[in-house]
């Protein structure tokens, strides 16, 4: 597999990108994608960028809009750069007419799966409501051998109920489960260069096979690097999706809860998560203690996953994730409750600058933000809060225009009682104490990602504190 680049300037290589577009393996397959989020939009642009004819499809008319005009309507880099490729070399078109997909050969079906607002479970209803129409597209134009390729994230045992529904209406097609493994901010990289692809096939061996080789010509240009490509039955390829956010959802959770304990004795998180890290079989990555997990998927997902489980009767299986989601709460609680101290019980009127907004950096999402947790939390006490992001400023004024903002971190600091550094974007980690020291009215940091080096805060007359670290000299 070829080596993974990092940093926004080497997000794709483009070298084997733009090879594998000049001369594909096999000829351009004509493709739909169904649903254009962070997910859809960037497996657009990338099945494009493999040299595909490409429609994409979503409900929403303004994305369609920008999306059509090359302008991508997230953050997300590298992104722009392929989506105005595709669009301006004809391979690659988006649409709110679910009629144009008609002639395609593969529908990859990408829309959201969020959380019920009652309860645990999946909201399936843009799922089905895509399906409904796509299949009457469907059985008005059959294509022989066409595939519904599932990239959703959805309970166990989805992929069977679609293929019925074919079925049901007559349609001659082969539901395929394919999870997407993709991280925001990395969504380019890890589409076109993943770690490993994953078809969930059905019962039927010669539906199977057909539809396992159609898509290796779809991924072609991908599969051409090496990556394990593994075949699995539907139920399979659905609990990799799930199972593999709620490890990594754990393996969060389980370095918090260590930071609790790090900060009941006295031991720092950091250099105990590096020493873990250490050990091949633990691996250092996803260790980082902080403010915890947020997004669109990790915390929903893991909440689903329980879901499904009670619904299957094995529930007891997955209660562990009931603690893994309460440890993720209490940490971005614990980052209220420092504030709170620091001012001696009341954050009233006092002026704290937040650094970040979006749930991680090199994305603009807000959605299940720990940042945003944290500054609606202190906004509601009455404190007086400035918050800065490099990128999701728009979103945020957009959702809630009653929070401060300021354009940058310097700005957001004039006369801050206290800084908090809760989403680690560079702009941030590089900041130097002493400049920013001068525009604040007391030197204190509470820095909720761990993301900076203490002695040099301490050495620049700053009171510095992380999350389960500890102040010593070792
Ligand atoms: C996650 C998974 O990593 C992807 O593999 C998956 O495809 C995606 O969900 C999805 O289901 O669509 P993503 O939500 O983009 O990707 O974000 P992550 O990079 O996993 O980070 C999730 C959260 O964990 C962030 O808030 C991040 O700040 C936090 N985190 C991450 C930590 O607090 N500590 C760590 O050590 C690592």
């Amino acid at each position: 597999m070829a080596e993974r680049s990092r940093g926004v300037g080497g997000l794709v290589d483009r070298a084997m990108s733009r090879r594998a577009c000049r001369t594909p393996i096999f000829g351009p397959v004509k493709l739909s994608v169904i649903g254009c989020g962070y997910l859809g939009a960037v497996h657009a642009a990338s099945m494009a960028e493999l040299g595909h004819e490409v429609v994409g499809v979503d409900v929403d008319v303004d994305r369609v809009e920008r999306l059509s005009r090359g302008e991508p309507p997230f953050y997300e880099p590298g992104f722009a750069e392929l989506l105005r490729r595709g669009v301006d070399e004809g391979r690659l078109r988006f649409t709110t007419d679910m009629g144009d997909v008609a002639g395609a050969r593969v529908h990859f079906v990408g829309v959201g799966t969020p959380q019920r607002e009652s309860g645990y479970a999946a909201d399936l209803s843009h799922l089905d409501a895509a399906m409904t129409s796509l299949l009457a597209v469907m059985a008005d134009h059959p294509v022989p051998g066409a595939l519904v390729v599932g990239k959703s994230t959805v309970p166990v045992g989805t992929a069977a109920r679609l293929q019925e529904w074919c079925g049901s209406e007559g349609v001659a097609a082969t539901v395929v489960w394919n999870p997407e493994f993709l991280r925001e901010g990395f969504a380019v990289q890890d589409t076109l260069t993943p770690d490993r692809v994953v078809y969930g096939l059905p019962e039927d061996r010669a539906a199977g096979e057909a539809a396992r080789d159609l898509l290796d010509e779809v991924y072609a240009g991908v599969l051409s690097h090496g990556m394990p490509r593994l075949v699995t039955n539907y139920q399979t390829a659905e609990l990799v999706k799930v199972a593999a956010n709620s490890f990594l959802a754990t393996k969060i959770s389980f370095i918090n809860a260590i930071a609790e304990l790090c900060e009941a004795t006295g031991a720092d998180v950091t250099r105990l998560a590096e020493a873990l890290g250490h050990d091949e079989r633990i691996g250092p990555k996803f260790l980082r203690a902080g403010v915890g997990f947020g997004g669109g998927c990790l915390p929903k997902d893991i909440r689903a996953f329980m879901a499904r489980a009670g619904e299957l009767g094995v529930d007891q299986a997955l209660t562990f994730l009931r603690e893994v989601d309460a440890i993720n709460q209490r940490r971005r609680q614990h980052a209220v409750a420092m504030a709170e101290r620091h001012f001696g019980g009341s954050v009233r009127d006092r002026r704290v600058a937040i650094l970040g907004a979006a749930f991680k950096p090199d994305s603009d999402d807000l959605r299940d933000s720990p940042a945003l947790y944290v500054a609606t939390r202190l906004v509601g006490q009455g404190a007086d809060v400035v918050v800065t992001d490099p990128i999701a400023l728009p979103g945020l004024h957009a959702r809630y225009p009653h929070i401060q903002t300021a354009p940058n971190a310097r700005a957001a600091c004039v006369d801050a009682e206290l800084v908090m550094l809760l989403t680690e974007w560079t702009d941030f980690t590089g900041l130097e104490p002493d400049q920013l020291g001068s525009v604040v009215k007391e030197r204190a940091i509470i820095d909720g990602r761990n993301a900076l080096d203490p002695a040099r805060w301490e050495a620049a007359g700053w009171s510095y504190r992380g999350m389960g670290r500890a102040s010593t000299t070792w």
